[in-house]
């Protein structure tokens, strides 16, 4: 297929260069009716924020321009099908999951799934079973779900209908997925990969190689996260002998809205036409600038940068591991004092993510690093790693907690209770004591610690300084 044409984004400024008289939704009426001098930052983005006009096709019956550039982009992918989504990774994921099972069903899950693998995993009533990734000590990160770990869930839990991974992680690592994928079809059971952080790994070389190209399912992606489109932006791939078209796109349409935005969908027709378009050349300049930032961060005294392995880490991204008498929220404090905003920051490493372009702020990024002045703390704790089984089962089914009541208790009480909510500290940003997950010891002893540390904690319901909510035994 012809990879310069943007189908879905010409036909938006066609119709907004012949100044159409609107009496359709939205009430913006191609931005002439707005608020005060936001008109001016919304104006032209406005001009295409259209309906599913004659000519602008419609996502949820694609018949023209968003068939075709939906198209366009699964045969950019090398999927069978691309479903745009306006919902980012989390209304794929809420579609993935319900595509590959019913209530009951066995699952097998990563452990540190975003949270919209775990609410679909609820909603849908799945019966999750978790691998905890083991921690690496070259990542300083739980990083890795290994071949035998899947083995022995897949003998432990053959019923299982899917495997749910993710990859890479929000850091760019990724570990050898092939193996696993080819494992699971063994058993022909599908596997689903959320990766939400790897859309531009189908650039091949030096980047680590695609989920979809070593043979996963369903892929979905964040165009948002690392192509230049807009926030909320991504996509859902497909390319499977074990999952039904129709059942994907069943789920697919329930999880979007109605109305989805045009200048989102376009956006995804302009991120896949930008990355079809781009030459082994521009490639090697985006890297190699990446590179110049790498030895100019190495020269900073605070931290140390880790090492970036091509093909299994992301070269758009550099990670620094703050070193001793530093907090890196300390430095990520000082680095947005000069202007400098990082990606995410833990409590000992701070991300830096770039994008796909060669990077040309070299001198001002220098002058602001060369101001740099964080506070030298001697007491950074280190937050201890909790112990956690490698293959892990719920204490109950979702279909049994949302039957009980629940209860707060206070830390000391909280060992051997079932947890009514789960608590994701940020960062990292993933669940660490799961809904339905009984509370043990190293549980209570970690989050006291985050707790002690003023990280911030996810956590739908309050009082989580004295203690928990927990489901009632009755
Ligand atoms: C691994 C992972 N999956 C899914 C998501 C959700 O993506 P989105 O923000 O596009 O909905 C995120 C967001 O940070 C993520 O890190």
């Amino acid at each position: 297929m012809d990879q310069k044409r943007t189908p879905l984004f010409d036909a938006l400024r066609d119709h907004a260069r012949r100044n159409p008289l609107s009496f359709h939704v939205p009430g913006h009426k191609n931005g002439t009716i707005y608020t005060g001098e936001a008109r001016d930052w919304f104006e032209k983005l406005l001009n295409i924020d259209l309906t599913e006009l004659p000519g602008l096709d419609d996502l949820h019956q694609p018949e023209g321009v968003i068939k075709e550039a939906q198209k366009l982009t699964a045969s950019f992918y090398q999927a069978d099908h691309t479903f745009f989504l306006v919902g980012g990774s989390t209304s794929g994921n809420l579609a993935m999951i319900f595509a590959i099972c019913q209530p009951g069903d066995t699952v097998i899950v990563q452990r540190n799934s975003h949270k919209s693998i775990m609410h679909a995993l609820e909603l849908a009533g799945a019966h999750p079973v978790f691998l905890t990734p083991l921690y690496s000590k070259q990542t300083g990160r739980l990083s890795e779900i290994t071949l035998h770990q899947l083995k022995e869930a897949l003998e432990q839990y053959p019923e299982a209908k899917g495997v749910v991974l993710t990859y890479p992680d929000y850091f760019g690592h990724t570990y050898p997925l092939k193996k696993l994928i080819e494992t699971a079809h063994d058993h022909h059971i599908p596997v689903i990969v959320d990766e939400a952080h790897g859309a531009h790994f189908v650039l091949g070389n030096p980047f680590p190689t695609s989920a979809l190209e070593l043979g996963a399912d369903i892929v979905v992606q964040s165009a948002h996260k690392m192509l230049p489109a807009m926030t909320m932006t991504a996509w859902l791939h497909l390319r499977s002998e074990l999952i039904a078209y129709e059942r994907v796109s069943r789920y697919v349409h329930m999880f979007q809205s109605s109305s989805p935005s045009y200048p989102l969908m376009a956006s995804l027709d302009l991120a896949r036409y930008y990355l079809a378009n781009l030459s082994r050349k521009q490639i090697h300049e985006i890297i190699q600038s990446v590179k110049g930032v790498r030895a100019m961060f190495k020269m900073l005294p605070y931290w140390e940068v880790l090492p970036c392995e091509a093909h299994v880490d992301d070269m758009l991204k550099i990670i620094v591991q703050v070193k001793e008498g530093y907090q890196a929220r300390d430095i990520a404090r000082a680095l947005e004092r000069n202007g400098i905003y990082p990606e995410m920051v833990t409590d000992d490493q701070i991300l830096f993510i770039f994008g796909l372009s060669p990077y040309t702020e070299m001198q001002v990024l220098e002058k602001a690093l060369e101001r740099l002045d964080p506070e030298k703390t001697d007491n950074s704790i280190k937050l201890t790693q909790a112990e956690m089984k490698p293959i892990q089962d719920l204490a109950i089914s979702y279909d049994q907690m949302r039957k009980m009541k629940t209860e707060w208790v206070v830390w000391d009480k909280a060992v051997g209770r079932i947890t009514a909510e789960s608590v994701t500290p940020y960062p990292p940003g993933i669940p660490y004591l799961l809904k339905g997950e009984r509370i043990n010891k190293e549980h209570v002893k970690t989050l006291q610690q985050y707790i002690g540390q003023n990280q911030y904690i996810q956590y739908a319901r309050d009082r989580l300084k004295e203690g928990i909510y927990v489901f009632k035994q009755e």
